[in-house]
């Protein structure tokens, strides 16, 4: 197989990529990722990576999938069945290693999606900075009906649960926000192809952008914001991660951003959902909801969820020991949630619940909004 025709389609598809950063993408990218496909003596790996990335860049249409679903299926003698794309995550029903288990029955927030779009996040670089420019994302979100209850997904990274969500909810908005712009091109291109763009809009602004513009500019009720598994702050001075915040305070979920989601919402009716793989993360922000005086912590029994009745040691986790020597408390009690509240889950979330390591849920009930 020569490397020059692999080089070709994946040059393409990069090529779709940067032109979908730019904010254009055009008939004519798309048709350059076919052509390069169409050349003989492509692999069907560098096909579907191909289409992989296409679907990150955020194409607007199933077709391309389609035909390079067709491309795949002739080289690799794999079942055509298999290969018939119909969204945007055709590109993993595509990837070889997961085609033939799940015959071709994967929808964009399955195990095996979710776990492609973990994998590729972890071989990012996280951005540490909200970006000035945009990248062609709607700035301020414009929604058919805004007078439907919102939801917000800040921090959203690719944006499977914000679809999912806005598909299984018809009744609500979904606004989801990330900072890094490279991730929403995914769930961008799924809104458009699954016509949800009246109500499912992303864009690259940091929570407390969107928190100010949902205070001042959003018409319906705030229902929930989800800050679904934030990037833990380093535990201690001993942690090697630089990428990591150093102090709680430059997290995601800080005092200061869920003050504005009370601001933006309202008592009794707005929740912040808090989800995270690292136990001390929900303890922190189980203390921070009981320290505000804008919430209440949330009780399991409140939204029929069961709670976690004993520590939960089946992740062996450096930090979470490092956590338990230290004396930190564990996430264990009514204010916990045993499972999710919502009905559906990020790449994350997928991945953690897939192989069976410990998932640690916390909300807050906002009960003064205006302070
Ligand atoms: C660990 S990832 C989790 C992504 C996704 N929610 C999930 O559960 O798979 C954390 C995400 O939060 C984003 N992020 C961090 N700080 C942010 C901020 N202040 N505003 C918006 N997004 C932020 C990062 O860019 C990253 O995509």
């Amino acid at each position: 197989m020569p490397d020059s025709a692999d080089g070709a389609l994946r040059a393409a598809a990069i090529a779709l990529l940067q032109a979908r950063r730019a904010g254009r993408v055009n008939a004519d990218d798309e048709e350059a990722v076919l052509n390069a496909a169409k050349h003989s003596g492509i692999s069907a790996a560098a096909a579907a990576i191909a289409a992989r990335d296409c679907a990150l860049a955020g194409l607007t249409s199933d077709e391309p999938f389609a035909r390079l679903a067709a491309i795949i299926s002739r080289r690799s003698n794999e079942a055509p069945a298999a290969a018939r794309a119909q969204c945007g995550l055709a590109a993993l029903r595509l990837r070889k290693r997961t085609w033939r288990r799940l015959g071709g029955k994967v929808r964009f927030s399955d195990d095996a999606a979710l776990a492609e779009l973990w994998d590729y996040s972890k071989s990012r670089k996280k951005v540490t900075q909200t970006p000035s420019a945009r990248g062609g994302f709607d700035w301020p979100p414009a929604f058919d009906d805004p007078s439907r209850p919102l939801v917000v997904d800040a921090g959203c990274g690719f944006g499977a649960l914000a679809a999912a969500l806005a598909k299984a909810r018809p009744h609500v908005n979904v606004l989801a926000v990330d900072r890094a712009a490279h991730c929403l091109l995914y769930g961008d291109g799924l809104a458009h192809r699954l016509g949800m763009t009246g109500r499912l809009r992303f864009a690259c602004a940091s929570a407390d952008e969107a928190l100010h513009w949902v205070r001042e500019c959003y018409e319906g009720p705030l229902r929930a914001v989800l800050f679904m598994f934030p990037t833990p702050p380093a535990l201690d001075e001993r942690s090697k991660n630089a990428q990591l915040p150093q102090t709680p305070s430059k997290c995601l979920v800080n005092a200061a951003t869920l003050r504005l989601a009370a601001r933006a919402g309202h008592a009794g009716e707005t929740c912040v959902l808090v989800a995270s793989n690292v136990e001390d993360v929900a303890v922190r922000t189980r203390d921070l909801f009981a320290s505000l005086p804008e919430f209440r912590v949330l009780q399991a029994k409140e939204c029929g969820l069961a709670w976690p009745r004993t520590p939960v040691d089946g992740d062996a986790a450096l930090r979470t020991k490092r956590w338990i020597e230290a004396g930190g408390a564990r996430a264990v009690g009514e204010d916990f949630l045993g499972a999710s509240p919502v009905p559906a889950r990020t790449e994350t979330e997928g991945w953690y619940e897939k192989e069976s390591r410990p998932v640690y849920r916390v909300a807050g009930v906002v009960c003064k909004s205006d302070l």
